[in-house]
């Protein structure tokens, strides 16, 4: 077992209450959820990785492959939506074939949206990875695309 999940494990008892905390430690850690990780888990929790799929299923902020290179959010807060944020991301969906939440078959970028970046006045908003476009239109990230490969 790799020794960074041993001691994600040595800070938690082991109870499937703990499944959580675990698993957001071990997505810090890693990045995502690999599935040895998930096999460890189990393991240590003495649960199903069908249960630890099931339950980390209602929460949105797992990720159970391998990160794209980039990372696009997309962000649909009230002020964003209301500019068009989301044909942005329908945009986005088209472009890169993907749905939001997913990342390409070739790795390059992983897409999703948030709720609010913070920036509202400057809306719509884009983030890539620690980047933020802002007024952002179709065209504009047509061509910005280009630049992350
Ligand atoms: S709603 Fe998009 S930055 Fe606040």
């Amino acid at each position: 077992m790799p020794v960074a999940i041993e001691g994600i494990f040595e800070k938690y008892q082991r109870r499937p209450d703990q499944l959580i905390p675990i698993l957001q430690d071990v997505q810090k850690e890693f990045g995502y959820i690999a599935p040895e990780s998930v096999r460890h888990i189990s393991r240590y929790l003495r649960i199903s990785e069908n249960q630890i799929f099931g339950v980390s299923s209602f929460y949105a902020q797992f990720r159970f492959t391998t990160p794209g290179r980039h990372s696009i959010k997309v962000c649909l807060g009230t002020a964003c939506h209301v500019r068009g944020g989301a044909t942005l991301l329908e945009m986005l969906e088209r472009e890169l074939g993907i749905r939001c939440g997913e990342t390409t078959p070739d790795k390059r970028f992983d897409l999703e949206r948030v709720a609010c970046l913070g920036c509202c006045a400057l809306s719509p908003v884009v983030q890539i990875d620690a980047d933020i476009y802002s007024r952002m239109t179709v065209n504009k990230l047509s061509e910005l695309l280009k630049q992350y490969e």
